[in-house]
């Protein structure tokens, strides 16, 4: 099963990776995919075949937290579009554990985030029973495994975002800000769910040189993996199409140096 449609043949990428490589992939070859080239795209199957009891991937008790998210108040453009909750945890492997850290605003620079950088944004915790949930937790982990296979830090400082844009109202905008990194060192994106809606296209490029992809994430659990250092990221606007026009996303970052603060604390 496809997961995504790939809109343009990339120049940036060698052609003995591109088509045939651009397919979602498995889990356990994200790796290599993300030094080659800088992202990964991993299929549905292979992650909920990461997650330690695959029914749970689509237990409706994690994926309908997803209704219950509040409204962004901090969207620059004044919007009601967007709606979510944040937590942050610590990965370490030796031992292997994943540490829930006491609630902490959401801040980045204004050089990451020209829109919303410079200013704590105090977004509503995840619920207990989420963050508590053996499927979420597992996710996390998967990943910050991966990408502990290629940067080896000794513990990731990571950022859990639960994300909804929602379209009932016209358009919404996943990514406000415009095409940028998230100033962290790797970026997992879940796709939850998708319905009613048109766009939500992502592209992902190198700087500023051309798209290395254009595709769109339609099937749940398929997951998109970046090397935040190498690559930006952006996500068109979504369209109603139907009677509940919604993009849920999990973003989870992981960042080697600490949780992104201001300078001086
Ligand atoms: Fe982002």
């Amino acid at each position: 099963m496809r997961t995504f449609h790939l809109v343009n043949p990339l120049p940036a990428i060698p052609p003995a990776i591109a088509a045939a490589a651009l397919p979602a992939g498995r889990l356990e070859d994200a790796a290599s995919e993300l030094r080659e080239r800088g992202f990964a795209i991993v299929a549905a199957a292979s992650v909920a075949a990461a997650i330690p009891n695959h029914a749970m991937a689509t237990d409706s008790r994690l994926l309908r937290s997803w209704d219950r998210l509040p409204t962004d108040p901090h969207l620059a453009d004044g919007g009601k579009y967007r709606f979510r909750r944040h937590a942050s945890f610590i990965q370490t492997f030796s031992p292997p554990a994943l540490s829930d850290v006491p609630y902490r605003p959401h801040w980045q620079p204004k050089a990451f985030n020209k829109l919303h950088g410079g200013i704590h944004r105090p977004f509503a915790p995840i619920e207990p029973e989420v963050a508590a949930d053996p499927t979420f937790r597992a996710l996390i982990v998967r990943f910050g495994n991966v990408f502990g296979g290629i940067a080896t830090p000794a513990q990731w400082f990571i950022e859990a975002h639960q994300f909804r844009i929602d379209a009932s109202q016209g358009e919404g905008r996943p990514t406000p800000e415009g095409a940028h990194r998230d100033g962290v060192d790797f970026v997992a994106l879940v796709l939850i769910e998708r319905g009613d809606i048109a766009g939500g296209a992502t592209t992902i490029h190198f700087n500023d040189e051309a798209a290395l992809a254009d595709l769109t994430l339609v099937t749940p659990w398929t997951a998109m993996l970046l090397d935040d250092q190498r690559v930006i990221h952006a996500t068109t606007p979504i369209k109603p199409v139907g009677p509940r026009p919604h993009r849920d996303t999990l973003v989870l970052t992981y960042r080697r140096d600490g949780f992104l603060e201001p300078i001086g604390g």
